[in-house]
């Protein structure tokens, strides 16, 4: 019977001569996945021996790896906040630069509630998850709120285009128990009936049409809508941008996740709206521009005593 080691050996070398640039960590994922034990166990137990069933999930496994196929859809399921998320073909994987989003999604929410209490009886903050995709950004968002007991003060909409993408947010939201919180919303960017929001979040599609096509084949597996933006890659962020007036309260904010050169492309959207507005990009850890800070300008008041 084949050992731990013996698989991983030969698994890593299959994965390497097809391209894999992390062979081992791969292997190591996949096989762990394979005999129902966490990577740690696989390096901690190298000649512990593999049954047969479990071997032979492992070569199906690295087939698919070998064809491409990024690990995430394999073993279904992808880290992302400290949380596991549920991912297949219906949606993006979930990125680790988009956990600065959520971040400051949490910091905002927390700010605006601690700030300017809300007095009793006054409606939640409204807070939307635009192109929700697996439903990463609005589920880890609602379980950090949930720790610091802020979530009864906040009503969290999660939208997409994609009723799959949906479907598989939908799951996530009963697998982190915020189901009865979140509430998901087929759309184009926003549902027409929906009141304007405090706080809006998005991580919509940012990279041009043309690059997509380049990218590391594992992206050919994820559905091209939620990757493509365009001739430019800003299509979809624009048209957001450019709807911010209609959909986000005066005082209110939008996150935009974006492409570390579209800066200056958004800041000149968001100097073109009406009324007063601001914009601050954010770098991410690996010091480049990744999130777009939009704020509106509380109302202010005229008249008065
Ligand atoms: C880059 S993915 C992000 C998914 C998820 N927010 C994340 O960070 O992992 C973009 C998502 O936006 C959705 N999307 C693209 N265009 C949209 C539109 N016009 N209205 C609503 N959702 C859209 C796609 O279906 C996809 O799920």
């Amino acid at each position: 019977m084949a050992t731990i080691r013996d698989l991983l050996t030969t698994g890593t070398a299959r994965l390497r001569a097809s391209g894999s640039d992390s062979a081992r960590l791969d292997a190591e994922l996949l096989l762990g996945r394979a005999i129902g034990a966490e990577r740690t166990a696989v390096i901690a137990h190298p000649e512990a021996p593999v049954g047969a069933d479990a071997a032979i999930a492992f070569e199906a496994a690295l087939v698919r790896r070998e064809a491409g196929e990024p690990v995430a859809y394999i073993r279904g399921v992808k880290e992302f906040h400290g949380l596991a998320f549920e991912v297949d073909r219906r949606a993006l994987i979930p990125r680790p630069e988009t956990e600065l989003l959520v971040s400051e999604a949490e910091r905002e929410v927390a700010w605006r509630l601690t700030s300017a209490p809300r007095p009793a009886g006054t409606p939640g903050l409204r807070v939307v998850d635009i192109g929700t995709g697996s439903g990463a950004v609005a589920i880890a968002l609602a379980s950090l709120l949930r720790a610091r007991r802020m979530l009864p003060e906040v009503t969290i909409l999660a939208v997409d285009c994609s009723a799959d993408a949906l479907a598989l947010a939908r799951e996530n939201a009963v697998g982190h128990a915020v189901a009865d919180t979140v509430e998901f919303v087929e759309a184009d960017l926003l549902p027409v009936t929906e009141r304007p929001f405090d706080l809006i979040l998005a991580n919509l599609p940012y990279i041009p049409s043309g690059e997509v096509d380049r990218l590391p084949v594992a992206a050919s597996f994820e559905p091209r809508p939620a990757l493509d933006g365009g001739p430019d890659g800003l299509t979809v962020i624009r048209r957001l941008v450019e709807a911010l007036p209609s959909v986000l309260l005066p005082g209110g904010s939008a996150l935009l996740e974006i492409g570390f050169d579209q800066g200056p492309a958004v800041e000149a959207v968001v100097a073109g709206l009406p009324g007063q507005w601001s914009c601050r990009i954010q770098l991410d850890l690996s010091g480049r521009p990744r999130l777009a800070h939009v704020e509106r300008a509380a109302a202010t008041r005229t008249g008065g005593r």
